[in-house]
């Protein structure tokens, strides 16, 4: 226990707040679906807006040198991983860049290979802007999701491939690849000429004891061929504010990417950038507490889980479960989970409908209450 226990146990009202997650379902739902925590965000970030709120004038804002410090500082100190401010670009969010990539470094009728089930802008971003999605399979491999690697090259070696959007650590299913998968994966990029944009947007979020590696951090033919993207919104829970960064060291690829963006991607608005520097400079502890907090609700939902029929495999990352449901042989699972009153994820949005994905960023109260609903659903339908 520690002091930041209570804020994380605390109960947040957020009616009236047009939140997006719980707007979604009736008052009798509890929402459990979009990557968004019912945490209130540390004080130093609601310290940083305010005095910037108190100053008045919102015009047009560069990003804060403090801003590029930080992140430099961030990346270095967690990954090892030694970042040039220019090769920093700041972004008003991540799913832009993932859409934004695919336009700028593929054509219309180009494939792009996806491991999946996966958040689903990966797959979006290919097949709104026309190019072939090549899904490769994640399997459970020693009780991880991973792609299936004869798979993944034989979706590399198609001619028509360009690149691969790759979650890590992986949404659903919380894989935090190790540097050993990652360099196979690297050596088919490799071997194919692949471009590699890996969302990184996870990353800060790992409840076991493991090290998240970025691809571009492999060796230098990594740098030089991926985009990779991260943003302080899952971590400190600002989403609402708007602010992502990529860091793409190749400068041909860079420019690329903002020629691509200019005038179509806005810079990341003045609190946004405020809150990013905040939690950057100042957030270590409050991100040290909270995953405490999050690893303990995740070992709660599993040890619960164990004695129904539901199964989940160990999630090493990220507050979002990734939990098979197909033992029950429904309909309809995503409205069986919001009948029993908890606003689960369909997985079907994700690539698999034999899953619900469960947000577990709430109070364990919350969590608990969902869990009851859940059992006492499962115990009224005769599933146990
Ligand atoms: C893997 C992944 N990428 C991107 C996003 C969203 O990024 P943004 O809100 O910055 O557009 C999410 C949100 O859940 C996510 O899980």
């Amino acid at each position: 226990m520690d002091s930041f226990t209570s804020v994380f146990d605390t109960q947040i009202d957020r009616a009236n707040t047009n939140s997006d997650k719980w707007s979604k379902y009736t008052d009798s739902v509890i929402p459990m679906w979009v990557a968004d925590m019912d945490f209130d965000s540390p004080e130093c970030i609601k310290d940083a807006i305010n005095q910037r709120v108190e100053k008045g004038v919102y015009g047009y804002t560069n990003t804060p040198k403090a801003l590029e410090n930080a992140i430099q500082s961030h990346l270095f100190t967690r990954y090892q991983w030694s970042v040039s401010a220019g090769h920093l670009v700041h972004l008003p969010g991540l799913v832009c860049a993932l859409h934004l990539s695919v336009r700028v470094f593929s054509e219309v009728g180009d494939a792009v290979v996806v491991p999946g089930p996966v958040y689903y802008h990966l797959t979006k971003a290919p097949l709104l802007s026309e190019r072939e999605l090549l899904t490769v399979d994640m399997t459970i491999q020693d009780g991880r999701w991973l792609p299936d690697m004869p798979q993944l090259e034989a979706a590399f070696a198609n001619p028509k491939s360009k690149m691969i959007l790759l979650c890590n650590p992986h949404n659903p299913g919380g894989t935090v690849y190790t540097k050993e998968e990652l360099l196979r994966i690297h050596a088919l990029a490799e071997r194919y000429d692949l471009l590699v944009v890996s969302d990184e947007i996870h990353c800060d979020l790992i409840l076991d004891d493991l090290p998240h590696v970025p691809f571009a951090s492999l060796n230098e033919d990594a740098a030089n061929r991926c985009i990779t993207l991260m943003a302080p919104s899952k971590t400190f829970n600002i989403a609402g504010l708007g602010y992502a960064f990529a860091v793409i060291e190749n400068t041909v690829l860079r420019q690329a990417f903002n020629q691509g963006r200019a005038g179509l991607i806005p810079s990341p608005n003045m609190l946004g950038l405020t809150a990013a520097t905040a939690a950057y400079q100042e957030g270590q502890e409050w991100h040290r507490s909270l995953l405490i907090y999050l690893r303990e609700n995740r070992d709660f939902l599993a040890q619960r889980l164990s004695a129904t029929p539901l199964k989940m495999l160990h999630l090493e990352a990220t507050y979002l479960a990734w939990i098979d449901v197909s033992m029950l042989s429904l309909e309809d699972p995503h409205a069986f989970f919001v009948a029993a009153g908890v606003g689960v994820s369909d997985g079907k949005d994700f690539g698999n409908p034999g899953y619900v994905r469960l947000n577990f960023g709430c109070p364990q109260s919350t969590l608990d209450q969902a869990l009851t609903r859940i059992e006492k659903a499962l115990i009224e339908h005769s599933y146990m």
